[in-house]
């Protein structure tokens, strides 16, 4: 099976069920400033869940382009694109999940050839804004699904939307496949993550308004959802997406210009020009064919690389490609080529998408500019490394963290220019330099260094308490790469500065406050133990003033010491439950300068 012949087999299915193909629209949304690119199919027909009439009918079915920016950081291993295509059909107010749910039977098990032993479905299980969907797990069972393999989950896995605050949304009912070797166990364990989701069918039965209040729609909609890369590669039985044909053009060509072998081995290390080095090359090339990828799209629907929204996102995601070419060891100007095999891609895009081209010479212009520009900048800071180099043999990390600084250059490449010329840097007073900066910084922003407490009253405290569940839940909506710079705490509010370059959506800032409200909510217990440093670290404490910390330290834990929702090393104080918080509500979000945002709350 490959990608051209699963959309085909879709469409087709639908087209026979009576719908209308409709095009994908552009990946920049029209008249909607509420998110930067399309992330779903859903997306541009919401005006038409509401009652609008579509010019198509009521029954349509596409393949739409999507990008999620949310997803950046995670690119590079085997299962995330920042774009991805999806396939999706809906019906406006006509057949409901009394149709769907068969359908989508008939096409996994008819169309696909998935044996039901390899399909498992979960549905919604009911909260106060909706009841539990029995209706939905009656229907399954009727085509043939085993009870076991049919599960109740909450609104978290079980419930889309609305993508912005207001908008609608409803219960949905997800398939998974059983994509493991061995034989499908007997029960559905959601938790197993050889159960692999491959299609969310929503249904559309409310609106969310601004209130927060859920209210029924004046019709019942269908809106189904599948992953082009996902799909494809569980059906050819692939752990990695990027080993599916789609990519098969796009990185023999990132391999020629490497020198490099995708493989199948995850990272090694390598001799090239009589020198070693330790590349994750596989990593660095799903970085590149990804990002490259969403350029050509992003530019294809008519943006330009700047310093704004949609503009630099693109900027990032060619920048990023530069960046991993050069640890791969592409020397020369290489997105061009990449670009133009994607161009060329008949598997999936060439001939499909006529905007790439119709485009072509203006993508592939505009990929090639951003790409020298930013070599540029990358040579002005290696002519200073090797400046340094010369007079310095070993890099002290304050030069290297002046450089890091100075010229944006990465770290990574920093330590590879040294490698390269069996020099060292010293890693842990680059770190030490970088905290010195970001202090200062504050302290000539606040006028004042107070490590961002003003008192130990109670509120104080409660809000000491709601920045480490904050902090937390930033890292767990936004990734891993968000790390505390900056906390102030007045008795009115916090003040909560961290390391994501992009402006929060409003849904992701919803998902936070969300998130850290569910906590609250459910009473978490706030323990202090004291411990080592090293084993507080070992226990995954956040810790980011590292140096300044003596050898045994207060570590904070939230929930359960075991499935903890946060652990962070501080001096306190914090309150021993975090049901006494009150209401969180972010109040504001904004830059607080480069690769960094800054959030104001306050507990009610
Ligand atoms: N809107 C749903 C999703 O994004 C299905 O299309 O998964």
């Amino acid at each position: 099976m490959n990608a051209r012949c699963l959309k085909k087999l879709f469409v087709d299915f639908f087209v026979s069920k009576n719908h209308v193909e409709i095009p994908s629209a552009s990946l920049i949304p029209e008249n909607d400033p509420s998110t930067l690119f399309i992330s779903a199919g859903i997306q541009p027909l919401v005006p038409y869940f509401l009652g609008t009439p579509h010019p198509c009918g009521k029954r349509l079915v596409n393949v739409q382009k999507c990008i999620r920016t949310g997803d950046i950081d995670e690119v590079g291993d085997c299962v995330h694109h920042t774009f991805f295509e999806m396939l999706g059909n809906w019906s406006l107010g006509d057949y409901f999940k009394e149709t769907m749910i068969p359908w989508s039977f008939e096409f996994l098990t008819k169309s696909l050839n998935i044996p039901v032993n390899k399909l498992a479905i979960s549905y919604f299980e009911g909260d106060n804004d909706a009841p539990k969907d029995v209706e939905t797990a009656a229907l399954w069972e009727k085509q043939g699904i085993p009870s076991q393999r049919i599960v109740l989950l909450p609104k978290k896995n079980n419930w889309w939307g609305p993508p912005g605050i207001t908008g609608p949304c409803g219960p949905d009912t997800e398939m998974f496949y059983w994509a493991a070797v061995s034989p499908p166990p007997h029960n559905f364990d959601p938790n197993d993550s050889n159960w692999v989701e491959i299609w969310n069918d929503v249904l559309i039965q409310y609106f969310k308004n601004g209130q927060g209040i859920y209210e029924k729609l004046v019709q019942n909609n269908i809106d189904t959802g599948m992953g082009v890369e996902r799909t494809l590669a569980v059906l050819n039985g692939l752990s990695d997406n990027y080993q599916t044909s789609i990519w098969r053009s796009i990185i023999a060509t990132i391999e020629k210009l490497s020198k490099m072998d995708y493989g199948d081995k995850p990272d090694e290390f390598y001799i090239k020009d009589g020198k070693q080095f330790w590349v994750d090359v596989r990593k660095s090339v799903r970085i590149i064919a990804d990002h490259l990828r969403a350029a050509v799209f992003i530019i294809a629907d008519g943006v330009e690389p700047s310093n704004k929204e949609t503009g630099y996102v693109l900027r990032r995601l060619i920048r990023r490609a530069v960046r991993h070419g050069k640890i791969i060891g592409i020397e020369k100007n290489f997105c061009q080529d990449v670009a133009q095999s994607i161009l060329d891609n008949q598997e999936s895009f060439a001939g499909i998408y006529p905007e790439l081209n119709q485009n072509k010479n203006k993508i592939l212009e505009i990929i090639s500019v951003e790409e020298i520009k930013f070599r540029k900048t990358l040579n002005r800071g290696l002519s200073e490394i090797n400046k340094l180099i010369i007079r310095n043999q070993n890099l002290p990390g304050q030069e290297a963290f002046n450089l890091y600084q100075s010229f944006g250059f990465p770290l990574e490449l920093i330590k590879e220019e040294l490698k390269k010329n069996n020099l060292s840097l010293d890693v842990s007073e680059f770190n030490r330099s970088k905290e010195e900066h970001q202090k200062q910084s504050q302290t000539l922003s606040a006028g004042k260094f107070k490590s961002g407490l003003a008192d130990n009253s109670e509120i104080i405290t409660r809000y000491h308490t709601a920045t480490h569940l904050l902090h937390a839940a930033l890292r767990k909506i936004l990734g891993g790469h968000v790390q505390q710079s900056g906390s102030n705490i007045t008795a009115k509010r916090l003040r909560f500065d961290f390391s994501h370059s992009e402006k929060l959506s409003k849904e992701q800032l919803k998902q936070v406050s969300d998130l850290v409200n569910q906590q609250i909510k459910n009473k978490l217990n706030v323990t202090i133990e004291a411990i080592s440093f090293i084993e507080a670290q070992k226990e995954g404490a956040l810790a980011f003033f590292g140096t300044k910390y003596p050898d045994t330290v207060s570590v904070y834990t939230i929930g359960d010491n075991a499935t903890f929702f946060s652990k962070e090393v501080c001096t306190g104080p914090h309150v021993t439950n975090a049901g006494v918080l009150g209401i969180f509500e972010i109040i504001k979000e904004e830059s607080a300068g480069s690769g960094k945002r800054r959030i104001y709350a306050i507990l009610k």
